[in-house]
């Protein structure tokens, strides 16, 4: 191994400052750039980043004020960026057929309407996966008062934890197979850049926002000490209430939050956070480990868990207006919806503004499991093969796991924007693939 697991210091990525700021907006910069970097001792790897840093720095902002951000291109080929999870208009959403080119500039527009944990990524049609493995990926993160008001640990108690698989050649440059059909999988699991970090913990409660930003590989966390971890978030905000469970299933572009209390552990106490699976990943020596934790300081906390974390208004059933069906499967050599790749004037549904709809994901592609996104809305599992969705998954979310041989009901209200969406499976080399399509907001119908 060329590198021991938890030898590595923990780190986050920086918060990115506003290059000016007036009443109502933020403004940001962000150049997408090559850079060498050492993520494996003693050897270089270039990477692609914005700002030259892979993950990108996060930015953070409060529901209601706008960002624009100025994404430059210096990576030397087209590049499209997408704000996971925001509801941008249609030109602000990183399509993938809107290129930025090489040397020239984009401002995206942001509205922040909605206090979650997002990340923005590279989109660029047929290249995600090669992007996004490269390290154009960081994380963004919408705070409100209602999250800001609750007794969570906060500041540097409130951690960012990007969970990144990659694979090494012996000169240090990242291996990337482009001739890749199922997946792309690496041996070397990183948090926030560095792989298999150990992170000095104080014996008190952390708040961890984890998002799975990897390519092609899912994980199923745990603790070594077998103790529960609290979930109080998904992709789009807060749930409910906390959910207590042993472990933890993430697919590609998910986000969890999660609540750990180190203070039942005396210091010393090492605690690793482990992926459990599942079997039909690639695994490697050390792909059934993600971080470690060393309980090492005594302090106080003043945080708690509350017993309700927000109101959610759920949609009930009877509120849809139609059901539509969506096959995953694969055809050939392409990973396909409904028998069909990619084609910028394909359409397949067009709600109105503001109507509810039932979308039947069904994977009929053997061993892969598909974590289909949406663009535009957060909407919540109704019910997988027809039972309830696990306990931590009762939120709003905008990626939903449609495991193998799964039919998965997702209820969604089209909103708040019309226009042109694109949708499609979050494992990046399906999603270049070509298992992505689109929807359409609003006028027209059906
Ligand atoms: Cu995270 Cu269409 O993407
Ligand atoms: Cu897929």
């Amino acid at each position: 191994e060329r590198v021991e697991p938890f030898t590595l210091f923990f780190r986050k990525p920086p918060v990115l400052s506003p290059v000016r700021s007036d009443a109502t907006t933020d403004y940001y910069r962000l150049t997408m750039q090559r850079a060498t970097v050492e993520i494996l001792p003693g050897l270089n790897t270039e990477i692609w980043g914005y700002n030259g840093i892979f993950p990108g720095p996060t930015i953070k902002q409060r529901r209601n004020r706008q960002s624009i951000v100025r994404y430059i291109n210096n990576i030397g080929k087209p590049m499209s960026v997408h704000l996971h999870g925001m509801a941008s208009q249609p030109q602000y959403d990183g399509y993938a057929e809107d290129l930025i080119p090489h040397r020239y500039y984009k401002d995206y527009i942001y509205p922040n309407n909605t206090a979650a944990t997002l990340w923005y990524h590279d989109h660029a049609l047929g290249k995600t996966s090669l992007n996004v493995y490269m390290g154009m990926a960081g994380m963004y993160i919408v705070q409100d008062e209602n999250e800001l008001s609750l007794p969570l640990p906060k500041d540097n108690y409130d951690i960012p934890l990007i969970i990144h698989d990659k694979k090494f050649a012996s000169d240090g440059s990242q291996v990337f197979d482009d001739q890749a059909q199922h997946g792309l999988m690496g041996d070397v699991i990183t948090v926030n850049g560095v792989p298999w970090p150990r992170m000095e913990v104080a014996n008190r409660k952390y708040r961890f926002r984890i998002l799975n930003a990897s390519v092609s590989r899912s994980y199923k966390l745990a603790l070594s000490t077998g103790d529960n971890l609290t979930v109080i978030g998904t992709d789009a905000g807060l749930l409910s209430a906390p959910v207590s469970t042993k472990d933890m299933r993430i697919g590609m572009a998910e986000r969890y939050e999660l609540l750990i209390d180190f203070s039942k552990y005396s210091l010393g106490t090492q605690i690793v956070l482990q992926n459990l699976g599942p079997a039909n990943n690639d695994n490697f020596g050390n792909t059934d480990k993600i971080m470690r934790f060393d309980v090492v300081r005594q302090e106080s906390d003043d945080s708690s868990i509350p017993s309700t974390l927000r109101n959610i208004q759920f949609l009930p059933e009877s509120s849809a207006v139609r059901s539509r069906d969506f096959t995953f499967q694969q055809n050939n050599r392409l990973w396909v919806i409904n028998g069909n790749g990619w084609n910028r004037n394909r359409v397949d549904a067009n709600p109105q503004l503001e109507e509810v709809e039932i979308w039947r994901l069904h994977n009929n592609s053997g061993l892969w499991f598909h974590p289909v996104h949406l663009h535009l809305i957060d909407a919540q599992i109704l019910d997988r093969n027809g039972q309830p969705p696990l306990p931590y998954e009762r939120g709003l979310k905008d990626v939903f796991y449609v495991g193998e041989n799964e039919t998965v009901r997702v209820i969604g209200k089209f909103r708040p924007n019309i226009g042109k969406y694109m949708y499609h499976c979050h494992n990046m080399v399906h999603e270049d693939h070509d298992m992505m399509s689109q929807f359409k907001v609003g006028s027209g119908g059906i």
